[in-house]
This record gives C-alpha cells, structure tokens and sequence, in this order.
C-alpha cells in the first residue's frame, strides 16, 4: 500500500433530502464544494469531496406516500436526480452516499452505542412542537401564528404537536464546551456574523434533545430498543463519517481525512452543524470537524424561491441556456459568498458577456489568433523583456496563486474570482496599449516578446480558472499546447515549465459564445 504525503482535505456537501428535485440552491452548495475540490487537488493535496442523499425521515416518508410507492423504491427513484445533477454540472465528487445504504446503518449504530456508553443517552418522553418540513423540534416559546391561524416555527414551517416516548442527548451539558470550543477555534464557524448567532444561541442555554422517534419507521433502527428510530437528524450528520469507514477509527480513511476541513452548509442547517454535531461527536469520543461554513440563500428575481410560487430555479435549464462554465461562474461571481443574492437572467447575460465573452474570451481569441495568423502558429520566441511593462504583467499573474489561496482558505469565492479578473484586465490593458499587430512589419522581435507576455499570462489564468470554469479553461489549455501533465498549480511555481517557443499550436477557436437571449431586452 502507498501511503499518500501530500496533506488532506475533506469537503462535504450537505446530504439533500429526496423528497424535492434538486435546484438551484442544491446546484450552489456542491457547486461551492466543487471548486474547493478541484482548486485543492491543483494545488497537491489529497482531496476527499463527498456529497449525497439524506432519505429518511418523516418528510421523505410522506413524499413516498404521496408517490404511492413504498419509501426504499421511492428514494432509489428520486436519489438519482442527484446524481443526475451532480453529472450535469461537472461535480467531481470523489463518493456520494445515501442514508439507506447499509454501512451507513453500521455508522449510525456504532455512533449511538458510543454514546449510550457515554451516559449520553437516557429514555424519557417527547411532548412538543415538531416541523415536518425543517425535521425540527422546537420550544413553545418559539411557535407563532400565520395568516391562516397554523402554528408555525420561526423558519415559517408549520409544526404539529407531537407526544412519544423518545431517547433524549444530554445536549444541555455541553454548552460550556461547545462555548470553549468556539473560543479556541474561531474560524470554525464562518462567516463571523453567523458564528456569533451560533454563539448566542448557545450561550442562551441548551436543552436535551430528543434524538428517537416512534410514530413512524422510516429511519435507522435505535440498536438498543427496536421500537424506536434514531432522529433523521443525528442519521443525517453521521454521514460523514459513514463515508470514511466509521466505526473503523484508527486506520484508513477515517485516520486520513478525520476531521473534517469544511462543512459545507446553507445558512438555514447552521445550527445542526455547528451545535448539535460537533456536541455528538464530543460525547461519542470523536474530534468535531474544522470548519462549518454557511452560505446565503437565492432569492429569484427578488422572490422567494418556493414550489408553491412556482419559481423554482431547475439547474438543468440553466446550464441548457447558458452554458455551465457561465453557470458556474454567475452563481459564485454575483453575489459575496456568505450573503443572500438575487438570481435574474439579466445579470448572469451580463456577466456571460462583459466578464467571460467579452474580458477573458476576447482576450484569449485575440492572443491565441494574432500568434496563429502573425507566428505562423507556434509560441514565439521573446526577446529582452521590459521591466515596467512586461515584467510587471508577467508578475501579475505569478503573484496571483498564494492571492487565491489565502481566498479559497476563507470560501471567498468572488474575491478570489476577482483577483483573476484584475489580472485579466491589466492584461487587456497591456494588449491595448503595447497594440502588437502594429508591430509587425515595423519591431517583429518586439511583436513576439508580446505576444509570448500574453500567451504566458493565458496560461496562468487558464491554470488557475480550472476549478471555476472547468471545460472553458481546459480548451484554453488544450489551445496552448500544455499537456494534461502540467496543469496543475506546480506548473505555475515551476519555470520550466514555461510556455516552449517554437512550440506547434492548434488551430485557435472561441470558448466563451455571446449569448443572445430573445426574451432579455
Ligand atoms: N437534508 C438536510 C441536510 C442534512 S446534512 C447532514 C437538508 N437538505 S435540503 O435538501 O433541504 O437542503 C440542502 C441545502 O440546500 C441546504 O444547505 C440549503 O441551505 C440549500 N438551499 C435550499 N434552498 C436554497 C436557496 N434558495 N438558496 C441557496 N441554498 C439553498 O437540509
């Protein structure tokens, strides 16, 4: 066996309940995990990226019902849109798991024996608020009315009065521990205005929660007491460590990726993750993850997005009408990640076209044809370089790897995204103001230092676009003539591998369309 030295990094997405099509707010937290992925398997880590399908539960149960079909067959239908999903937008997701399979029963099992072991656990009785739809409980202090005079949680999701016997988690022990825990890890709950939610929430006081059910059987058998099944939410979150071998705690992958680098969540399942998890695990003997990282929420064309509205954004369509490098890069370009944004076709044509078609396509075609049409078709050889001019771009974009990483570190997608497009535009300021095909009857060994500057640049850009725009950035590459070898982010801190004059290049082709949309005005 290889044991791998390059350092680890384990990502997941949250596991998605099946009962509903995948959307656009699905598409966008595995999109944000995607990028994460693929930037850090560039940069030589060893990356475990996991994403899947949480099927248990009341609100499944119903959906299955409503389908007519009996919970399993249900969920092994609908589980893969998920997969479906994940295909279509180009997620490298290195496993992708579900609540039904077995080593998941194993893992959850093992967890709650571990904390029956612990006196985490005892019997007693539920009488309170439960909502299907969030699978929550909540404190009557918490419940108001609607319109139509339903009780509702805070989340807005009616509740219903529930009364069972159920296993309860000694949850409000451990709020001095958490608190310490927050306090000594103070990126673990990012962005900061959420961490001091999470905190105060906490420091408000915890109450035992109830962690079984028994008035439905769609869920993980409790190991100890058949009548009951283990609340979908502690199922749920075991799921991490499911896909890394758990119970098996001392060798493979478990040993490897445990903890967890990032947590990947919407701001609305914070409080599962960065509460009731990491208390779990501290009572099951098992470290907490490193970081829970909550996004904000799309909102479509200033609406809220509902099935109910009928404005449910499909990622498919998306992806048909606009391509999915233009997908991928609108949803982690548009908004600061970590604040709510508003989906409108307008702006993704406008940053298809401004930022991608018009900033970076157009810089490219104009390189990559000028070389084709002027240097006979291979990388031209550059002559003395000037240090105001050439070397300052040159060194734009050398300077722009530890920029992204300090970015990616905090999940600052559009910062990152930013600094790359700086670069593109000094770019394009260079080609305009140096106006290479002027020079070519009157400097052709000035017209080749250029043209080599830029393609140079091209390729910098193309290597570190990779993770966001995945097809475009290869076909850039590909237009290069850099093999798949050289690719990575070593080919950027590695002189040698700078661009070979001489080198033949493929006939140059376009990667970022104009779009034209009829129905934009
Ligand atoms: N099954 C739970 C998670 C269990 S993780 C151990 C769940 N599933 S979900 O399918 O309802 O939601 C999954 C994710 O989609 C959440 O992170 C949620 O924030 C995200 N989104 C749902 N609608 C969204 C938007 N409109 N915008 C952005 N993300 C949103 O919760």
């Amino acid at each position: 066996m290889t044991v791998s030295t390059a350092p680890k990094y384990y990502v997941t997405t949250p596991i998605y309940y099946v009962n509903d099509a995948p959307h656009i707010g699905h598409a966008y937290t595995t999109l944000a995990c995607d990028v994460l992925a693929r930037f850090k398997r560039l940069d030589g880590f060893d990356v475990k990226f996991l994403t899947g399908t949480d099927e248990h539960g009341q609100k499944v149960e119903k959906s299955a019902r409503a389908a007519k079909l009996d919970p399993k067959e249900f969920t092994d239908q609908v589980s893969e849109n998920f997969r479906d999903i994940a295909l279509r937008m180009g997620f490298s997701n290195d496993d992708f798991i579900r609540t039904t399979e077995e080593r998941h029963r194993i893992a959850c099992s093992a967890i709650w024996e571990r904390l029956l072991k612990n006196n985490e656990i005892y019997l007693g009785s539920y009488a309170g608020w439960y909502a299907v739809r969030d699978e929550a409980f909540y404190a009557d202090s918490e419940i108001s009315a609607n319109s139509n005079g339903a009780n509702i949680a805070p989340s807005g999701a009616e509740v219903e009065w529930v009364e069972e016997p159920s296993y309860f988690f000694r949850l409000s022990e451990w709020q001095g521990r958490l608190l310490e825990y927050y306090d000594n890890h103070p990126d673990f709950i990012l962005p900061k205005s959420r961490r001091n939610e999470v905190i105060s929430f906490v420091k408000a006081g915890l109450q035992d929660l109830s962690i079984s059910r028994t008035t439905f059987h769609w869920g993980v058998p409790v190991p100890n007491d058949k009548n009951h099944i283990m609340y979908v939410w502690l199922d749920a979150l075991t799921n991490y460590i499911t896909a890394i071998g758990f119970p098996e705690t001392k060798t493979g992958e478990y040993a490897r990726y445990w903890p967890a680098d990032l947590h990947m969540v919407g701001k609305d399942i914070l409080r599962f993750h960065a509460v009731y998890w990491p208390a779990f695990l501290m009572a099951a003997g098992l470290e907490p993850p490193k970081r829970v990282y909550a996004h904000g929420w799309w909102t479509n064309e200033g609406q809220k997005i509902s099935k109910s509205l009928g404005n449910v954004i499909n990622p498919f369509d998306l992806v048909d009408r606009y391509g999915l490098d233009q997908v991928r890069y609108f949803l982690l370009r548009e908004v600061p990640f970590g604040n709510d944004g508003d989906f409108s076709h307008r702006a993704i044509l406008q940053r298809a076209n401004g930022e991608l078609a018009n900033d970076y396509g157009n810089l490219a075609q104009r390189v990559l044809s000028m070389i084709a049409k002027n240097c006979g078709a291979r990388v031209p050889k550059p002559g003395q370089l000037s240090e105001d001019q050439d070397e300052a771009l040159i060194g734009q974009s050398t300077a722009l790897l530890p920029i992204l990483r300090k970015h990616m570190d905090t999940q600052a997608f559009n910062e990152a995204l930013e600094a790359i497009w700086s670069v593109v535009r000094a770019a394009n300021g260079y080609v305009d103001a140096q106006a290479p095909w002027k020079l070519r009857e009157k400097d052709p060994s000035r017209m080749n230092t250029v043209l080599y500057i830029l393609a140079e640049c091209i390729r910098h850009l193309a290597i570190l676009t990779q993770p966001f725009m995945p097809e475009a950035s290869s076909n850039l590459l590909d237009q290069l003539g850099i093999p798949a070898t050289e690719r990575t982010f070593g080919a950027i801190t590695d002189e040698k591998k700078q661009l070979r004059p001489g080198l033949r290049l493929p006939v140059p082709k376009g990667v970022f369309p104009r779009l034209i949309d009829e129905e934009i005005k």
